[in-house]
């Protein structure tokens, strides 16, 4: 199960840069969006921080540049037809994902490994899907891609051990650190960052301190590079919303329900960073 051509869907967030770590590492990638503007900014992004990385001396011209090469955008489904591994980086609804597995399904060869990046869906929903259930599995990265070292790979009932092994391989390939989890919602680190993040809220909404005090007690009390309002904010709420939402599907324990203020942020559009305003308020 040699890998060397890497096919993503989805250049957003996630997409990018997963497939920005992919390029860098030496695989042929391609990265597949649904319009030629929105692959363009996935790309724009891409190169933005390729850019920066040379600016500040952590990456050759010549390395971006290989890079850069290494890189493919496309808009057709067609152009990953000769992947050897495919993975899922869309927006995270069950039947988008069961729609673009099934288009690729009838493309790929049966070798291709098919994994998603889903935070917190059923990785079983989406092999059932496909005829490759053993060569289907979960590939959990983290935001920010390029920076964080950790990857969930999540084997669903079906998962073949060589899938495993090749997607170990894959990981480290990549720089980073695999950890195995079974297809359970949240996996690892969701199923402890959620409750938490959650707590947090709670906090706040029961006036016990302010969004500072609660963000500055764990930055300087734990060492968490971000406090926990704030890494909401990075995060989105509207991610986490969703996430807590089917983690209380699954699990029925008033940890995992969203708090009411976390409701009221929806409904105002206060999604954190991308909206320009979160839990703080964000220029530009
Ligand atoms: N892409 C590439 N590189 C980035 C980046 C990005 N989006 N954001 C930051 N960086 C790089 C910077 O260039 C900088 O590199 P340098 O040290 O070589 O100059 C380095 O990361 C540190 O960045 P900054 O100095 O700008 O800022 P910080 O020191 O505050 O670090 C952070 C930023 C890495 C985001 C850090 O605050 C952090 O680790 N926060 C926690 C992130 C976290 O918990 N992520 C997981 C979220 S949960 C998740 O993703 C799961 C999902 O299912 C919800």
């Amino acid at each position: 199960m040699a890998i060397t051509k890497v096919g993503v869907l989805g250049c957003g967030l996630m997409g990018a840069g997963i497939a920005q770590v992919a390029a860098q590492a030496g695989f042929t990638t391609v990265v597949r969006e649904v319009n030629q503007a929105v692959l363009d900014k996935g790309l724009a992004r891409i190169n933005a921080i390729l850019e920066k990385d040379v600016s500040k001396g952590k990456l050759s011209a010549a390395d971006r540049d290989a890079s850069v090469a290494r890189l493919h955008g496309t808009t057709s489904f067609d152009d990953l037809a000769d992947c050897d591994l495919i993975i899922e980086a869309i927006v995270e609804q069950l039947p988008a994902k069961r729609e673009v597995f099934t288009a690729l399904d009838a493309l790929c060869p049966p070798s291709t490994i098919f994994v998603s990046n889903t935070s917190s869906l059923t990785i079983m929903e989406m092999a059932a899907v496909t005829k490759r259930p053993d060569r289907f599995a979960g590939l959990h990265f983290f935001n920010p891609v390029p920076v964080m070292k950790l990857v969930e790979i999540v084997r669903a009932l079906t998962t073949s051990d060589e899938t495993i092994a090749a997607l170990h391989e894959f990981t480290r390939a990549l720089g980073k650190t695999p950890i195995d989890t079974s297809d359970t919602t949240g996996f690892i680190v969701n199923r402890l960052l959620v409750p938490f993040l959650l707590d947090a809220v709670r906090l706040l909404e029961s006036g016990v301190a302010t969004r500072e005090d609660i963000d500055e007690g764990m930055k300087l009390g734990c060492g968490h590079p971000m406090g926990p309002l704030t890494l909401l904010d990075f995060v989105g709420i509207d991610t986490v919303y969703s996430i807590a939402n089917i983690m209380f599907d699954e699990f029925r324990e008033p940890r995992f329900a969203p708090p009411p203020l976390l409701r009221r942020m929806m409904l105002a559009g206060h999604f954190g960073r991308k909206s320009g305003q979160g839990f703080y308020k964000y220029e530009g």
